[in-house]
């Protein structure tokens, strides 16, 4: 990538040289010179994601000086024809309106190949190809494959890509989900890896931990002085912890009705917020020291109750919806969870007794990721009047309305003494003005840098593995009365239950 555009030029677009909040900051340099090669190029990934981060890196300048991306797919394309595809995929879409100009530039440093896995022919095609794009874009031998294919051409993939391996430059592997569909599959897949490459050249990716608000919550807690004191048992009652959507499938069916909310997202996304919220102070923020906090309370992690739900039809968002047995390529009889509910419990001297409750679906009523700390109630009665009093929540609003809020109780204005909750409100976008990136963007950029900090280790995924697949267990040999909850509903009846038997309830916006 040529850098036409003057430096100055993205800290326009991007809003710097206007935002004084933003000055001054300690930006980091280009990462060096790599091709990212994207397997899986036809799919749904790159289009919706990967290219769309690609153009507002490119956009801001944030891509390596010299840089290529080489697409690659079992469909027959030109260079061009892709360039076409991606460029429509851009502009529906990437969060900047599509400049002409900027798009010419990604565009320019672009190519596909076309691949079918087990043809020796093929590969020495990418291989021929790569040393092309080394030539013409200086790219140094460096590479970043990005593993965007179905797990079934995983282990071929990763084998090829092993054994034929140069001496020239580097190489950065980042590996999509899912990885795996329990732990024994996990952990062959963590041996095949290692056998061909390092553990600090794999990068398995969690895009949630590439959103601002995820990362935040590690400032919260290790940037201030006064969070970090109550975060235990001592004043904590219980954490929840939920990543609802109001979206349904989306056409993926096939990979829905294999995965569950519990393979879906409860493997992931959800339990990586569990050990965020719950994980010790790492002594530094390197990939070693945070993913160590992380994996360790991860295997102090248990399972102690579990719910899961199918959604019947309903009304998401003032729309009639059908039922998930009724969607397009779902078997009729389907028992998928479309919800998954589950009470843990952590193990260790700072969250002994304090549950983490968890929720995760699709349908529901809203789409919403938040971590909730719920502080035990005041301990003396004072105030007569303080019916609307509920002990104090701090919300870490991953998406949508991104921010941090805590409720505590106020005096209402007039005579007497009555008490209520009330919320003091921190929002990014009003903060710092600025529009926040896309997970994608920072996560592609931190694996062409080789920082890992922000990607998930081995263990922590077999731990996780171990913890859905107790889940599974439980279930193994009953038959769920599905559907059991209705489109645009907050779940099943049974989730509530799972509170209310803690006489505690669901937190609702
Ligand atoms: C993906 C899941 O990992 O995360 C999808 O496979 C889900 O089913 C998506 O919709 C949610 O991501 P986000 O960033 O929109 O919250």
């Amino acid at each position: 990538m040529r850098s036409g555009r003057p430096r100055s030029a993205w800290r326009t677009l991007t809003g710097v040289a206007e935002n004084p909040l933003l000055e001054g900051l300690d930006l980091p340099g280009a990462p060096d010179p790599c091709v990212l090669v994207i397997f899986g190029a036809s799919g749904d990934l790159t289009k919706r994601k990967l290219f769309p981060a690609l153009y507002a890196l490119a956009v801001r300048r944030m891509l390596p000086d010299r840089f290529a991306v080489l697409g690659s797919s079992r469909t027959e394309l030109t260079d061009d024809e892709f360039r076409a595809q991606m460029r429509e995929a851009v502009r529906e879409h990437a969060r900047d309106e599509l400049e002409q100009d900027a798009w010419d530039e990604l565009a320019a440093c672009t190519h596909y190949v076309q691949t079918e896995f087990g043809d020796d022919e093929e590969h020495n095609e990418v291989g021929a190809r790569l040393s092309e794009l080394d030539e013409e874009h200086g790219t140094q031998g460096n590479r970043v494959y990005y593993l965007a294919v179905p797990p079934k051409a995983f282990p071929m993939l990763v084998q090829e890509l092993g054994e034929r391996r140069t001496t020239q430059g580097w190489t950065r592997l980042i590996v999509e989900k899912p990885f795996g569909r329990d732990l024994a599959s996990a952990r062959e897949l963590n041996a095949l890896l290692t056998r061909y490459f390092r553990e600090r050249e794999i990068f398995r990716i969690d895009h949630y931990l590439g959103k601002e608000t995820v990362q935040n919550l590690l400032a919260m807690r290790f940037a201030n002085a006064i969070f970090e004191p109550l975060w235990s048992r001592q004043f904590v009652d219980h954490v929840q912890i939920t990543v609802t959507e109001s979206m349904g499938i989306e056409g993926r069916a096939a990979f829905y009705e294999e995965a569950g909310a519990s393979r879906d997202i409860l493997q992931n996304h959800a339990l990586q917020l569990v050990a965020l919220t719950a994980m010790e102070p790492p002594i530094d923020f390197d990939a070693d020291a945070v993913r160590n906090e992380k994996a360790k309370v991860l295997r102090a992690t248990e399972v102690e109750a579990v719910v899961r739900g199918q959604y019947g039809a309903g009304h998401v968002e003032g729309e009639a919806v059908p039922a998930y047995r009724d969607e397009e390529g779902v078997d009729p009889d389907s028992t998928t969870e479309t919800f998954v509910a589950a009470k843990l419990r952590i193990g260790n001297w700072r969250w002994a007794d304090t549950p983490f409750y968890v929720r995760a679906g699709k349908r529901l009523a809203r789409r919403e990721t938040t971590i909730a700390i719920h502080f035990e109630r005041a301990p003396h009665p004072l105030f007569l009047h303080a019916d609307g009093l509920r002990p104090n929540v701090l919300a870490i609003h991953v998406q949508p309305d991104e921010g941090v809020s805590l409720g505590f109780g106020a005096k209402v204005p007039g005579q007497g003494m009555t008490v209520r909750t009330v919320n003091m409100e921190f929002l990014y976008g009003g903060a710092f003005r600025t529009g926040l990136p896309e997970a994608y963007e920072r996560l592609i950029v931190d694996a062409m840098r080789g920082e890992a900090t922000l990607f998930t280790r081995a263990d922590e995924i077999e731990e996780q593995w171990r913890l859905v697949d107790s889940i599974h267990a439980r279930w193994a040999g009953q038959t769920p009365d599905f559907p059991n909850y209705e489109a645009g509903t907050w779940g099943p009846e049974a989730a509530d239950e799972l509170l209310h038997r803690d006489d505690r309830s669901w937190r609702r916006r």
